[in-house]
């Protein structure tokens, strides 16, 4: 035990440096290889004799050198950024004590917590009396949502597939792919899955959705689910709740949101507007792995009304895990599609401890204001051009050339080129995109340690590859 001892401190103490220089202003967030180049770098050979604890030290440390540093305040490329300290905690005392969530008697504390926690997202959706349950992701919480329209819909496709019947769901060309994924599992076919144009913000057209319902209706085709979005993976668009849920009703069609991105609004009184009408709907799907700063995978899927998960969810033939004992009804295992299922929660639960609600809205609130900063940024510098208007934490912009007659293809090279060279040099992470058939920039305020120098950091470093990438001629 003392040698145990001995090796985790050593790795404590190395995972502590690590994120300590997370914040140091000349820390690189990616030590960028080439795969090849990695490849050779890292020894990738797994031994037939087995090596001491104290040896797994330098894999560790190669692990930390090479790996990106997602918690960096210049890493902006994806929908989350940050070192949640409580939640690295948490993973890891649920790695040291290793269970699953299938029942109550094999994780009675993380059990209890998970219903607590479900009952308090679900207080913040509006949902009084629904039910829910972490899932592995935003995705698998998407296709949760859509089984359970489903099932309400055509109950017998359960046992008996789809038959005859023709379903369609419908989202808006902008929602996130795991629909798509979704509509591939469910059987309908993704082709059924109908994309439903949106305005120039990027939120679902409420007209051209019961155009489209109407369009299934006379193909003789039965539309089942309307998958809205509410903070979508590019522009950050909040489609139109209140209304879609009219038509949702009027065609007796299930309505999920995917709030994977923008849930966490529901924390700020002075953005939670945006949310507007989140109580209308049947399901939710709720990330806190991304804008709550919990460490990955974090997320849940959230449903209006009692009973329908199980119904779902369940398969049968579980005589061997679930019996009829005093804790029957605290058991959370028939309602998902694992058997296994990690502990999620106490990351969760102590990163919500930690912040509480005030907490959360501050940073909700800070990070808003930020994006503000960045617009107003963009707006006042001849080199940048801001795409869309943000409603939330996405800024879609390019660089342009101070030579402005280029080629639209040209320009959309030169950010593909400012983008690679960014994370060739470590300086910035940072995701390109697609809208409307130009390369922008997509930058993401994830980070609730992310300040204003951070972002004048970032800009300045963006504008220097700019100017070098043009007078190299790229
Ligand atoms: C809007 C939206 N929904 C769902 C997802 C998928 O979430 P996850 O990565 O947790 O599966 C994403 C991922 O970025 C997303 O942007």
């Amino acid at each position: 035990m003392k040698d145990t001892q001995t090796t985790l401190n050593k790795a404590v103490a190395l995972i502590l440096q690590y994120l300590e220089s997370n914040w140091h202003p000349e820390t690189k967030v990616v030590n960028y290889q080439a795969a090849d180049v990695l490849q050779e770098k890292l020894d990738l050979s797994l031994p037939d004799e087995g090596v001491t604890l104290e040896e797994l030290i330098p894999i560790v440390e190669s692990y930390l050198q090479y790996s990106v540093r997602t918690g960096s305040t210049q890493f902006f490329n994806l929908l989350f950024s940050g070192s949640s300290i409580p939640g690295i905690l948490a993973e890891m005392v649920t790695s040291a004590t290793n269970t699953t969530m299938h029942t109550y008697d094999v994780a009675p504390v993380a059990t209890l917590m998970e219903r607590e926690l479900i009952k308090n997202l679900n207080s913040l959706v509006g949902f009084q009396q629904g039910e829910g349950l972490m899932v592995t992701g935003g995705s698998n919480a998407n296709l949760v949502g859509m089984l359970c329209g489903r099932h309400k819909v055509l109950p017998e496709a359960k046992l008996k597939g789809l038959g005859h019947h023709r379903l369609v769901a419908f989202v808006s060309e902008q929602a996130h792919y795991s629909y798509a994924k979704a509509a591939n599992l469910m059987g309908i076919g993704i082709e059924n899955l109908v994309k439903v144009n949106s305005d120039r913000e990027g939120k679902m057209i409420p007209e051209a959705l019961e155009a489209a319902i109407q369009q299934s209706l006379s193909e003789r085709k039965t539309p089942f689910f309307v998958g809205a979005t509410a903070g979508t993976t590019v522009l950050g668009a909040f489609d139109p709740l209140p209304e879609i849920a009219v038509i949702t009703k009027k065609y007796g069609l299930w309505l999920h949101v995917d709030g994977a991105w923008g849930a966490p609004v529901l924390f700020s009184k002075k953005h939670q507007h945006l949310l507007a009408g989140s109580e209308l709907v049947n399901s939710f799907t709720w990330d806190a792995h991304k804008l709550m700063g919990v460490p990955l995978i974090c997320s849940a899927i959230l449903v209006k009304n009692q009973g329908i998960l199980q119904k779902a969810c369940s398969g049968g033939g579980t005589d061997y895990l679930f019996h009829d004992d005093e804790n029957a009804p605290y058991n959370l295992g028939q309602m998902s599609l694992q058997c296994g299922r990690k502990v999620d929660t106490l990351k969760l639960w102590l990163c919500w401890q930690y912040y509480g609600n005030k907490g959360y809205e501050q940073q909700v609130d800070k990070l808003f204001d930020l994006a503000h900063y960045a617009v107003n940024y963009i707006q006042n510098c001849d080199n940048l051009e801001l795409i869309a208007e943000p409603k939330f934490l996405n800024i879609c912009f390019r660089y342009i050339p101070q030579e402005n007659q280029l080629d639209s293809t040209v320009i959309d090279q030169l950010n593909l080129e400012i983008r690679k060279q960014l994370i060739y040099s470590g300086e910035i992470f940072v995701n390109q995109a697609r809208y409307q058939g130009k390369i922008i920039i997509r930058l993401i305020l994830a980070n609730s340690e992310l300040q204003k120098a951070d972002l004048e950091k970032f800009f300045d470093n963006l504008i220097n590859a700019g100017k070098m990438c043009e007078a190299i001629g790229v």
